[in-house]
């Protein structure tokens, strides 16, 4: 049965088949989540990135994970926040939908996901982790992989938040 985790970690930490980047559409790197996957990692995935010519918002790009303890990085570029009429709603949940996709045709069995565009894209966070958590839960009631998705918060009030939205979630369906 897949699982779906919450906990409070620095994402470069963790020891999964993949980890998800919060990039922009570059790949060149940045801060956030970025910045702590690059320096990680090493050179070796700027080198990676280079080549891969950037990533529309929305969309996802897979790497290797180089000095990471994850195999594998996922480049996804989340919506900037522009007051919710923008299409940013739609464009969050492609970032996991075809983060999941990709992991699932590499055969991956295990995936953490930071919290997409809440930090310096300043998509409110309540609103960005139930579009997560609901894209999550219906990719894995349809798809036998990857089967551990975790959601890697970086703080103890953005994990609280998540896991209130995930009870609830439960509750609704
Ligand atoms: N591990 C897990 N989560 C982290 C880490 C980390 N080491 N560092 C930051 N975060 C969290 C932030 O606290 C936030 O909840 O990742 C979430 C996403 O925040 P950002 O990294 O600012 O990403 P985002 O809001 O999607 O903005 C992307 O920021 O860093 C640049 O190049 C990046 O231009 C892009 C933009």
């Amino acid at each position: 049965m897949p699982s779906i985790e919450i906990l409070q970690a620095d994402i470069t930490t963790l020891d999964v088949d993949a980890i998800v980047n919060a990039a922009n559409s570059s790949l060149l790197g940045g801060g956030g989540v970025d910045g702590a996957i690059h320096r990680a990692a090493g050179p070796e995935l700027l080198a990676e990135c280079r080549a891969l010519g950037g990533c529309p918002t929305g969309e996802a790009r897979l790497t290797g994970g180089y000095r990471l303890a994850a195999r594998f990085v996922i480049h996804t570029v989340g919506p900037v926040w522009h007051g919710g009429s923008h299409g940013e709603d739609e464009l969050l949940a492609a970032c996991y939908r075809n983060s999941l996709e990709l992991a699932a045709r590499q055969q991956l069995r295990s995936i953490a996901f930071p919290s997409i565009s809440t930090g310096v894209y300043r998509f409110p966070l309540e609103r960005a982790c139930c579009i997560a958590l609901r894209e999550v839960r219906a990719f894995l009631a349809t798809h036998p992989l990857p089967e551990r998705v975790l959601f890697c918060c970086f703080s103890a009030a953005d994990r609280a938040v998540y896991e209130q939205a995930y009870t609830e979630l439960a509750k609704s369906s």
